[in-house]
């Protein structure tokens, strides 16, 4: 049941994506390199989530699509500078090369830069669904989690943590604002939308937290025992730049076992708060994300 309805999501998620890349153009290697960046296979587990909170909300999907590409626009920006030289230094991304490898490195700089900005453009430029004050508690709450208060400040964090041994208050701290605040936008944004009271809120809210949480355990595991078919992307490049993981810090077993227990937990909330046919829905994306090989 979730196979089918995460591949329903995603062909919807990306007929919308390739709708808005249409519109640019001009510089090409920057409207192709957005296009090659965005419309590569990626899994959209961020739009997902909005939808599906929208749905678990019973709220019109329709209005959550802008903010979901807007998401999905500033997760692949993170992307494309996370491979840069000068971050990961990735070569292969999604199965394919990275963007820097295929259209140079300024040009990876500058197609991550516009994707941001496009980001925004989007939440304020396609929202005609929303009110204007959800528009601008949108665009607050993505500014807030994409910036300095989220991703960037924990890709911050684990640039410097390289080669360095950390303790788990900073391990904590990097996967919680690198993955955790992109994944917990959604749910959050899909709250604003769907006008969620403050209980709901919430406790999504906390399996907000416990997603980001299990899906970076579960990055970190993968990056040690996952396959480059599947994946898409290098095995081993956190070994090869020292980085500091769940299995660097508990080895693999512990890494597992904590990753079971965030699961379970995660899918506790949603079992003794919800249960419609959508809250089985987020049950089974928190297994999913336990058990996913790409
Ligand atoms: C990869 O994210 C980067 C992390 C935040 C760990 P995803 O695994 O969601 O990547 P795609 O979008 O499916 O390629
Ligand atoms: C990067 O984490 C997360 C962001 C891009 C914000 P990783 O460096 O672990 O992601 P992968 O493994 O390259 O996808
Ligand atoms: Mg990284
Ligand atoms: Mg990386
Ligand atoms: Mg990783």
């Amino acid at each position: 049941m979730l196979k089918k309805y995460l591949h329903e999501k995603k062909v919807l998620i990306d007929e919308n994506l390739e709708l808005c890349l249409k519109e640019l153009e001009y510089p090409l290697v920057i409207s192709e390199g957005m296009k090659y960046s965005v419309l590569n296979g990626g899994k959209r587990i961020r739009p997902i989530l909005l939808l599906t909170i929208l749905e678990l909300l019973e709220k019109d999907e329709k209005k959550g699509i802008p903010t979901a590409m807007a998401i999905e626009f500033i997760h692949s920006y993170s992307l494309v500078h996370d491979d840069l030289p000068a971050l990961d230094n990735d070569d292969y991304r999604r199965g394919k090369l990275t963007t820097h490898k295929k259209f140079g490195e300024a040009e990876g700089i500058l197609i991550g830069d516009a994707l941001l900005t496009y980001a925004f453009g989007i939440l304020a430029d396609k929202n005609g669904f929303l009110e204007p004050d959800q528009i601008v508690k949108l665009v607050s709450l993505t500014s807030k989690y994409s910036g300095i208060q989220g991703m960037i400040g924990g890709q911050t964090v684990d640039i410097q943590s390289e080669g360095k041994k950390i303790d788990f208050e900073t391990l904590k701290y990097i996967h919680e604002n690198k993955t955790g605040k992109l994944l917990k936008l959604p749910i959050e944004a899909a709250c604003i939308i769907g006008k969620a009271d403050k209980k709901t809120e919430e406790i999504l809210m906390r399996y907000a937290e416990l997603i980001g949480l299990i899906f970076q355990i579960k990055d970190d595991i993968l990056d040690v025992e996952g396959d480059f078919e599947k994946l898409g992307k290098p095995i081993g490049s956190d070994l090869e730049s020292k980085k500091s993981t769940y299995p660097s810090i508990f080895g693999m077993n512990k890494s597992k076992e904590i990753l079971f227990s965030v699961a379970n937990e995660a899918k506790e909330i949603i079992r003794t708060n919800f249960s419609n046919e959508t809250a089985q829905i987020l049950i089974e994306l928190a297994n999913y994300m336990v058990v996913r090989e790409s």
